[in-house]
């Protein structure tokens, strides 16, 4: 399974993938490639590491999404690595449906929190705010819609009453780093099935 990571910042669950991946866990599965949106980002650093490649693509003047001149730029630089599984890890743009139609909508999101709840930006901190007892991340498929797709595996975080929001991130991000490479190894081995 020839997997394309996107992403816009740290890159930390990039790094858990490639990681995974090096140690020989993500059996039948290769990152082929990794296109951020920011050109000085992390992920785009962590990925030389690994030797995969690693480009910046323009996404245009406009803020959230990938604007629509340049979204055929992006559509051949992904295809031209032949992708089985897109995988946004940190990518702060929404696909248009015309992108996600060129790749099947074999596109996969992570989202730091137990969606239904908490969708959008700044997830752990609403979470954090509303004083929930238990939060998490979610994997899910990408459709039209923001952090609307179908679900496809989540981890649960406790928050304890003691916990500061700056524990409650660390707590979701490591449960993240988790999540994301079980999801693509079950993909790849087949225990979890890609949409009809
Ligand atoms: C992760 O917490 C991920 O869940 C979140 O961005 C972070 C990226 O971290 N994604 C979203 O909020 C998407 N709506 P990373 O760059 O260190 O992997």
């Amino acid at each position: 399974m020839r997997i394309v990571i996107l992403g816009s910042g740290t890159g930390s669950n990039a790094e858990a993938i490639l990681k995974s991946s090096a140690e020989g866990q993500l059996d039948g599965t290769e990152v082929v490639g990794v296109f951020s949106d920011v050109e000085d980002s992390n992920i785009l650093k962590h990925s030389k590491v690994y030797n995969v490649p690693a480009i910046y693509l323009d996404p245009g003047s406009q803020n959230s999404i990938i604007t629509q001149e340049l979204e055929e730029n992006w559509i051949q630089e992904i295809k031209s690595l032949n992708p089985d599984l897109i995988v946004l890890a940190g990518f702060m743009r929404i696909l248009s449906k015309k992108i996600l139609l060129e790749f099947n909508y074999k596109v996969i999101n992570l989202h730091p929190s137990l969606l239904p709840s908490f969708p959008g930006l700044h997830s752990i901190e609403k979470a954090f705010n509303k004083k929930v007892k238990i939060t998490g991340c979610t994997v899910h498929w990408v459709n039209e819609e923001i952090d609307e797709g179908e679900i496809i595996a989540q981890v649960p975080v406790r928050i304890m009453n003691s916990d500061d929001l700056e524990l409650v991130k660390q707590k979701v991000h490591a449960a993240e780093h988790m999540l994301l490479p079980w999801v693509i190894r079950d993909l790849a081995n087949g225990t979890i099935s890609f949409l009809k």
